[in-house]
């Protein structure tokens, strides 16, 4: 292209401006100076883990395009190619992964106390919400609502059914239990590992520096992403702030659910109770269990009635020892679903779930920090770098499990010898160590109980719309992207 002499003695004469007005000399090395600083913002992070291996880098985007290209599969991709710890680069940010048992419990339980806590993604993308499956939330939501905030929020139940005095339905607003989960979902779906979401978070992403001042600009203007989300999360906050205080008010604290426990305490009035339980930590730590606790136990229950309609020798299995265990209104305590149900050492529910969790793993990426400066897998590693274990790889890798694309629960009977010889750290769904997840027990327990009502009832089977292949979604914990959609027979 060939600019007109007129613009190009005008651009000659700029430049000669901005260099006669100060020093040749200053202004080149200014030049230098910012370029310098770009570089060492962009590869800083890049500098001290550089000996690690991983596939060659984008500049700003590191490695999300080969995320959008392998979808959930690039890290067992990437662990075939590069070995069991890896560099992939999210954005700016390089992140190392671990995708080998003996590695994970080095991460989680061995150097535990120097690599004690969570990094903080920023959250990489926005999504809308898409229908949900089977069973999405409502159920797993009910749970929580009733076992954090001793709220029913009546979302299982037919719309006229009201019952417990703490119903949101009693409270005559129906509609703001719909709003409430509504925004729940949104708040927990916006999150996925692609470049969808608003413009913050992919700033967040590519210069993170610039996330925090635009994000404060742009909720500011309607219509945007930003603005939709952080409309969305005041909401939620008011209405679970609303919970907490009417809780409060009410000060019943006889009931076993979480945010009575936390209220009776703050009652209690020592001064770590004072300090620590303000309203605003009592609202976000009930919510953080709605937020663990209701995605990944309706995700792992639609799992194992999915994998269960398409085995028909597993369905068999599973429905004979739930007959076997007494009337269909017998209902197991704790302990019978821990002890006595049927096969006390190879209690298929448990097989079967286990083997749903391994085969579509909800929680794939379980992320850590380092502070301070540690070696792992013969890599020294500086304080704050974001080591993420990747358990979803060594879920799928056939040393571990031969034919890993198999739905096959008898793998974890054991007596058997895969079972046997398997690494106990093989299969971390619930994560490793210290920080583990504390509500492991509660939801195998959740999920068993409703396996057992369930398939008291009915039998599932195929239905035509259900997409082929299925189609998962890799936001901040796996999704079936269109849901889980199945025919329902009664048993009887
Ligand atoms: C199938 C269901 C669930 C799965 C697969 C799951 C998975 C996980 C995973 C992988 C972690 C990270 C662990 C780590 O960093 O090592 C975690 C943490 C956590 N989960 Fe769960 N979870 C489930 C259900 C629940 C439920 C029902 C609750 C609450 C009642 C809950 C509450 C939490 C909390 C509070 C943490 C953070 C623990 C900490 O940082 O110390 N989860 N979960």
């Amino acid at each position: 292209m060939v600019l007109p002499d007129d613009i190009l003695q005008t651009f000659s004469m700029k430049i000669e401006w901005l260099f006669t007005g100060h020093s040749r000399e200053s202004m080149i090395f200014t030049f230098i100076g910012i370029i310098a600083g770009v570089v060492s913002y962009l590869y800083g992070p890049y500098w001290g883990v550089r000996k690690v291996p991983g596939p060659p880098i984008i500049p700003l985007l590191g490695h999300i395009p080969l995320m959008a290209k392998y979808g959930p599969d690039v890290f067992s991709i990437l662990a075939k190619k590069y070995g069991p710890i890896f560099r992939f680069h999210m954005g700016r940010q390089p992140i190392i992964f671990i995708a080998d048992p003996e590695l994970c419990r080095e991460v989680g339980i061995k150097k535990f106390k120097d690599i004690p806590n969570r990094s903080i993604p920023s959250p990489i993308a926005a999504s809308p919400l898409h229908q949900k499956g089977l069973f999405f939330t409502r159920m797993a939501t009910d749970v929580i609502g009733q076992a954090a905030f001793g709220v029913n929020f009546g979302l299982s139940k037919p719309r006229s059914i009201t019952d417990t005095s703490n119903s949101v339905d009693n409270q005559n607003n129906g509609n703001e239990v719909s709003d409430f989960i509504n925004q729940h979902i949104y708040s927990t779906t916006q999150l996925k590992m692609d470049l969808s979401g608003s413009l913050s978070i992919i700033l967040g992403l590519l210069v993170p520096m610039l996330q925090e001042p635009f994000r404060q600009i742009l909720k500011r203007i309607p219509g945007t992403m930003d603005w939709k989300v952080d409309r969305n999360n005041k909401k939620l906050s008011g209405q679970l702030d609303e919970i907490v205080l009417k809780r409060t008010k009410e000060r019943k604290f006889d009931s076993k659910d979480f945010l009575s426990l936390i209220l009776k305490s703050k009652e209690s009035e020592t001064v770590v109770s004072k300090n620590v339980f303000t309203q605003d930590y009592i609202s976000a730590t009930a919510y953080e269990h709605l937020l663990a606790g209701s995605a990944t136990t309706a995700f792992t229950l639609s799992s194992v009635v999915y994998l269960v309609s398409q085995h028909p020798e597993v369905e068999k299995k599973l429905l004979a020892e739930i007959d076997r265990f007494g009337p269909h209104d017998q209902m197991p305590t704790a302990l019978d679903l821990q002890h006595k149900f049927p096969y006390i050492d190879q209690a298929r529910p448990i097989l079967v779930i286990k083997e749903s969790m391994r085969f579509y793993f909800v929680s794939p990426l379980i992320a850590r920090e380092t502070s301070k400066e540690v070696e792992i897998g013969g890599y020294l590693l500086p304080k704050g770098t974001w080591v993420w274990l990747a358990p979803g790889v060594s879920a799928k890798d056939p040393s571990h499990f031969p034919e890993p694309d198999k739905f096959k629960p008898e793998r974890f009977d054991p007596n058997c010898d895969e079972e046997k010889r398997r690494h106990p750290y093989a299969l971390i769904p619930f994560g490793i160590g210290p920080r583990a997840c504390i509500g492991q027990k509660f939801s195998l327990q959740e999920i068993k109980l409703s396996l057992i009502h369930l398939y008291r009832k009915y039998v599932f089977r195929h239905s035509p719309n259900m997409e082929k292949p299925l189609e998962l979604e890799f936001g901040i914990v796996l999704n079936f992207k269109y849901g889980v959609k199945l025919r329902v027979i009664n048993r009887t």
